[in-house]
């Protein structure tokens, strides 16, 4: 093979392969198995919130969310999305920045933004679903006050 050719893809590796853990091919793996898990969440997500409330995206409004995060159900659903997804997204961005930034300081850089990136939303996505409170800094002049003061 030259210094401008690929080799066959099923040519056995002529260097000993680590014996450790294979990140990258765990990360593949992870590719094909949350974009199985994510077309069930995002299809789901989009039935739920758009297509199935009557008056379709119109019926989309703060009190449609507060139901959703009051149940469980769809916090652990809304929460996983986040977790995969982002995952998904920052492990495909990898893929394609260590396919294309040739320089070696601008690769790693990005890189490592990606993850810094991912790991800040998913914790302040989980904060926010997991906290959430409609109730909170309602006063007598907003819509939802008679519903917290009966809920309280
Ligand atoms: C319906 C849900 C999804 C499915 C079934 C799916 C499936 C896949 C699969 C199988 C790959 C690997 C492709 C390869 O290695 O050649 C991939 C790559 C990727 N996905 Fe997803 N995905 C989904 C949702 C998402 C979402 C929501 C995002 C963004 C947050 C995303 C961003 C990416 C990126 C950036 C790549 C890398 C593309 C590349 O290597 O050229 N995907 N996806």
């Amino acid at each position: 093979m030259t210094a401008d050719s690929l080799a066959a893809p099923r040519t056995p590796h002529s260097v000993p392969r680590n014996k450790g853990l294979n990140l990258e091919k765990w990360g593949w793996v992870y590719m094909r198995a949350s974009g199985v898990v994510l077309i069930v969440l995002i299809f789901g997500h989009l039935l739920v919130n758009l297509v199935l409330p009557e008056g379709g995206v119109q019926a989309l409004n703060f009190a449609f969310v507060a139901g959703k995060f009051a149940s469980p159900f769809w916090q652990w659903w809304d929460v996983l999305m986040l977790w995969l997804a982002f995952l998904h997204g920052a492990n495909g961005m990898r893929t394609i920045i260590n396919d294309y930034v040739l320089n070696r300081t601008a690769r790693k850089t990005l890189v490592a933004v990606t993850w810094i990136v991912t790991a800040v939303m998913i914790v302040l996505g989980t904060l926010v679903v997991f906290t959430f409170d409609p109730c909170l800094g309602v006063n007598p002049e907003s819509t939802l006050w008679e519903m917290c003061q009966a809920a309280a």
